[in-house]
């Protein structure tokens, strides 16, 4: 398949994890193998426009310095309900019709979920999620698992256990979606009730046959796991603050987990984290977080070239 025809496949926009299929997640890991460390002019010309209404550091960066390895120019901006005329009222829908016409693609982080379907069904260049809300993160989910390909060899047959904010965390949903397209992947969910994962994904993995099950603490699970995928309680998302004191602590990872995980098996976090990943877990070799942010530029790097090229 040429990177042509997977565009096509891809509608030009980057909003779902759903949007993927096998062949389509095996050219751009190819690619995006094939991109590393490249710096060159392929997109010279192009310029991509990050828009970004939430907070971000590894993804609007590493989207910037893709795009910036491959010859390309970035204009954007940050803080964007206060630092774009959305202060004044102006609503997203005509933001991106008119950022639409000063680049060849948005990036688009926004806090509510459905946002990057409501700016794709406006604008006249590809929009790529880059977390919308609580709902989705297409590109974090890529780079997440090219980690889980690179770091164990194989994606099929892994048993993941997702642990954390699993009910506002965008990141777990879309790796989830992109798990179920592999046979014999197994599923856990650890996490308290009050941020356990919706029923919305759980109906989506059953309707594929993925094998899934809940649990409230890691230690249930830890014998059987390959990949443990920390994330970070969404503090920004809760309205109530007594849900948040619970849901905060509820499950961290430190030297005594480490001892009890399988010696294959790696520890996953998209980041950033705050205290549920205790620092003393960097220094073992198990704990491949930082090595899955640096995967983000070259991941980013295949999408910018399968959407630009
Ligand atoms: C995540 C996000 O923004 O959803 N970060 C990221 O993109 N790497 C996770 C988080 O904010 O906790």
């Amino acid at each position: 398949m040429t990177a042509t025809t997977a565009r096509n496949r891809m509608l030009g926009h980057v909003i779902s994890a759903e949007q993927f299929d096998r062949g389509l997640l095996d050219l751009l890991f190819l690619r995006a193998t094939a991109l590393a460390g490249v710096r060159d002019d392929r997109l010279a010309h192009r310029v991509m426009a990050t828009l970004f209404y939430e907070p971000s550091t590894r993804t609007r960066l590493s989207f910037e310095s893709a795009m910036l390895r491959l010859g390309g120019s970035v204009i954007g901006t940050e803080a964007a309900h206060t630092f774009s005329s959305a202060i004044k009222g102006e609503t997203l829908e005509d933001t991106v019709r008119m950022v639409s016409t000063y680049a060849d693609l948005i990036v688009l982080r926004h806090d509510e979920a459905g946002a990057a379907a409501r700016a794709a069904s406006v604008a006249s260049v590809p929009v790529v999620n880059a977390g919308d809300g609580p709902g989705e993160h297409p590109t974090q989910a890529l780079l997440d698992l090219y980690t889980i390909e690179r770091e164990l060899g194989r994606v099929e047959g892994v048993s993941v256990a997702f642990c954390g904010d699993l009910r506002f965390g965008r990141t777990a949903r879309s790796l989830a979606l992109l798990l179920a397209l592999y046979p014999g992947v197994r599923l856990a969910f650890v996490a308290p009730a009050v941020i356990q994962v919706g029923g919305d994904i759980l109906a989506r993995l059953e309707a594929r046959g993925v094998e899934c099950r809940l649990a409230e603490q890691l230690t249930d699970v830890l014998d059987d796991v390959d990949v443990v995928y920390q994330t970070r309680v969404q503090k920004e998302r809760f309205t109530d603050p007594v849900e948040f004191e619970q849901a905060r602590t509820a499950i961290r990872i430190d030297g005594a987990i480490m001892r009890q995980l399988p010696a294959k098996a790696i520890v996953m976090h998209p980041l950033p984290r705050v205290d549920e990943i205790a620092p003393e877990v960097d220094a073992d070799p198990r704990a491949a977080y930082f090595r899955q942010a640096a995967n983000g530029v070259a991941i980013r790097m295949a999408v910018l070239e399968m959407l630009l090229s």
